[in-house]
Parts: structure tokens; sequence; C-alpha cells
């Protein structure tokens, strides 16, 4: 039997959307800097990018009092399990039709490949860019050499287009081609009971 139960809460169906739009934003105007090509031009890109931070770091900052006020934070904890069955589920099984090993609850909505993959995104990736983007916005009066920085935060970038790549084929990978972005919209899901 399956019933319909709420997955995505109001807040962070507001925080991922909102925070997926702000990077794309920042790709998007931090390799114009970069210098791959000429969209707004290097000053105004500049200052879009750093108007863009800000609003991500108060994103972030009112994301994270809410996965500890509300008890979220649980769902990115690793539990031990064999991330292998995932994996071969993702390389082999999807591909012949095989059942998926994990079922998705209201208490546990994320499969254990997918708490590992979040927790580095949140502890590595994001805590990374953020840091590396602060100390070039102040690399004069931190005394830091910019050239250097630039370098992480450039291979943080790449890492953040690598993951919103297999992010976005992986949520194709649902019951539907659809379900899970629709998930991520409304919030509700049909989930097994
Ligand atoms: C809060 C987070 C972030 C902060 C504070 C930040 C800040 C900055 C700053 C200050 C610069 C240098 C601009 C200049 O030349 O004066 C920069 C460059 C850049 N940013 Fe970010 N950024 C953040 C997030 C991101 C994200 C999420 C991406 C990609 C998705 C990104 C991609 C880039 C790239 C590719 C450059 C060019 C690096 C170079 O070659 O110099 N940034 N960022």
């Amino acid at each position: 039997m399956s019933k319909r139960v709420l997955i995505y809460k109001p807040f962070e169906r507001f925080w991922h959307w909102t925070q997926m739009a702000l990077i794309v934003f920042m790709g998007v105007t931090g390799f114009e800097v970069h210098g791959n090509y000429t969209l707004f031009g290097f000053e105004k890109a500049v200052q879009l990018h750093n108007l863009a931070a800000w609003g991500l770091i108060v994103l972030i900052a009112f994301a994270v009092f809410w996965h500890f006020t509300t008890g979220e934070w649980q769902h990115y904890v690793p539990r031990g399990e064999k991330i292998s069955v995932m994996l071969h589920y993702y390389l082999r099984g999807i591909f012949k039709n095989e059942p998926h090993p994990y079922k998705k609850t209201e208490l546990s909505k994320l499969n254990p490949l997918q708490r590992l993959t979040y927790l580095g995104f949140k502890l590595l990736i994001i805590p990374v860019m953020v840091t590396t983007g602060l100390l070039m916005m102040y690399d004069e009066s931190l005394g830091v050499s910019f050239g250097s920085v630039a370098w992480w935060h450039t291979l943080g970038a790449f890492l953040l287009v690598s993951f919103f790549i297999v992010h976005v084929y992986m949520t194709t990978t649902g019951e539907t081609v659809f379900s899970n972005i629709k998930a991520m919209i409304v919030g509700w899901e049909e989930v097994e009971d």
C-alpha cells in the first residue's frame, strides 16, 4: 500500500530552488569573471557575483538554522549502509529494470548515496566556495594571495558544475522522469506505507 506524504517542507523547497537559482547565476557570472565569455561585461559580472554571494550567504544562514531547529540535519548523516548497493543499482540495475534497493519514507527520505553526496556538498563544496569567495573579496585587508585562492574557488566551481549535471540526471531516475522534480516543487510524494 502507498500513501501521500509531505517529503519536502515549504522552507526546504524555497531554500532548494533559491539556492539552485543563485548557484546557477553565480556560475554564469563567475565563469565570465574567469574569462570564459562576455555576457554582462567584467565589472558588472563581478558586481552581480558579489551581490548574489551575499544572497547565498544569508540563505545558507537561514538553512543552517532550519536544519538544526527542525532536526532535518539527521537526514544527511550516513548510517553505515552499503553504498555499493546503490552504486550497483545506478551503474547496472537501473538499466535492467531492477527494483530500487531503497524505499523512501517520511523519516528517511534520502538513500545512502544521497546522504553522502549531500553531506559532502554541504560540508565541503559550499564551505570551500564561501570561504574562498570571502577571502577574495577581502584579499587586501586579509593579506591573502588572490591568485591562489581563485584557483581553489575555480576548482570548487568545476566540482559544482559536475555535481549539478549528475544531480539533475539522478533526479530523473525516480518512479517517472519528473516524479522527483515534481516532489521538490509540490512537496508531496507517493511512498510505500
Ligand atoms: C558565497 C559564495 C561565493 C562568494 C562569496 C564568491 C565570491 C567571489 C569573488 C569575490 C570572486 C572574484 C571576483 C573578482 O575578480 O573580483 C569570485 C570569482 C569566481 N566565482 Fe565566486 N563566489 C561564491 C560562490 C560561487 C559559486 C557558487 C560559483 C559557481 C557555481 C562561483 C564561481 C566563481 C568563478 C568561476 C570565479 C572566477 C575565479 C577566477 O578565475 O578568478 N562562485 N567569486
